[in-house]
């Protein structure tokens, strides 16, 4: 198969999901939605709506009927960017190779957005889709992404990498760090998507491993890039960690030993596909998608 083809066909079926179900500016509201749009549809790579597309593909569902959930990881994904530019959080100018939300709409309305994307990804999740998927099932996924973006999770990891700054902290609390801040919402995507895909308990806890493992290979990537790569490139500064003293696997390892523990990540999350078949195939190639990313 070919990962770049279907990065590109996945991508294009995600971002007309996201134009289908969200809200569209007017009314009063307007300058809200329009700040939620802005950073919603400023570029991205759409990576978690395709992980969970990806795992329910992986369990030969169609996920066509399924796609608001799929969007619903882009909202929430995107409210996190939006927080995590505001001064008071990284402070940064520069997103998706755009202004960032609050040098555009100033803070008050960038947290606004932020709390809206959020709290509408939730609604996603909540929207009937199938008679497949039935109430219990959509309660297991929105349990599952609470705890997900929760103070167990992204949050809590958020609340850490801030603390960490300037600090010197264990190898244990920077990879839990990375774990929580951003391979909880990539595992939860990949769990939502076996959850629609009718996982056994089985195949759900070889889903969750490989989540665990690419959604940690995912940060250690960004940590690399923001060291080996440019603000043009990137669409987002460049640089920005050792400036701010952040907690990372290359401040930590140096460059070479952070490359091996991504590459190790990886080759585990493939590993936990051994008993699945050549519909996984996207997954394994995502996998590795991640590793030689150069964005
Ligand atoms: C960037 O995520 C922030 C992290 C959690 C590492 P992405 O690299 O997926 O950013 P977009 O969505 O493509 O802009
Ligand atoms: C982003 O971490 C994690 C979340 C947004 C939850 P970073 O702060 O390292 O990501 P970038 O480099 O700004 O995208
Ligand atoms: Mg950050
Ligand atoms: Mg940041």
């Amino acid at each position: 198969m070919d990962i770049k083809t279907y990065l590109k066909n996945k991508k294009n079926l995600v971002e007309q999901a996201l134009e289908k179900n969200m809200p569209a500016v007017g009314g009063v509201l307007a300058p809200h939605v329009e700040a939620m749009r802005y950073s919603l549809f400023a570029g991205g790579k759409r990576v978690r709506p395709i992980l969970c597309i990806a795992a329910a593909e992986a369990l030969k569902i169609e996920p066509a009927p399924f796609m608001p959930i799929a969007c619903a990881f882009e909202c929430i994904h995107t409210y996190s960017l939006i927080h995590d530019d505001l001064p008071a959080m990284d402070n940064d100018d520069l997103r998706r190779g755009k202004p960032t939300c609050h040098k555009v709409f100033g803070e008050a309305e960038a947290i606004l957005a932020g709390d809206g994307l959020l709290t509408y990804g939730f609604e996603l999740l909540s929207l009937p889709c199938s008679a497949e998927l039935g109430a219990e099932k959509k309660l297991r996924i929105i349990n599952l992404v609470a705890r997900a973006v929760g103070s167990q999770g992204m949050v809590g990891g958020q609340a850490l990498d801030i603390a960490s700054e300037g600090k010197d902290i264990s190898f244990k609390t920077l990879r839990y760090l990375h774990s929580c801040k951003t391979g909880a919402l990539i595992t939860a995507a990949v769990q939502a998507g076996a959850v629609i895909g009718q996982a056994t308990e089985q195949e759900f806890t070889a889903l969750t491993t490989y989540g665990n493992n690419i959604g940690l290979a995912f940060q250690i990537k960004d940590d690399l890039l923001n060291v080996e790569s440019t603000t043009e490139e990137l669409g987002k500064a460049a640089g920005s960690d050792a400036e701010h003293d952040k907690a990372t696997y290359p401040a930590f390892f140096g460059v070479e030993e952070t490359r091996k523990k991504a590459a190790d990540a990886v080759e585990q999350a493939i590993a936990a596909l051994e008993n699945f078949d050549n519909h996984s195939d996207p997954l394994r190639e995502l996998a590795q998608y991640i590793l030689y990313r150069t964005k």
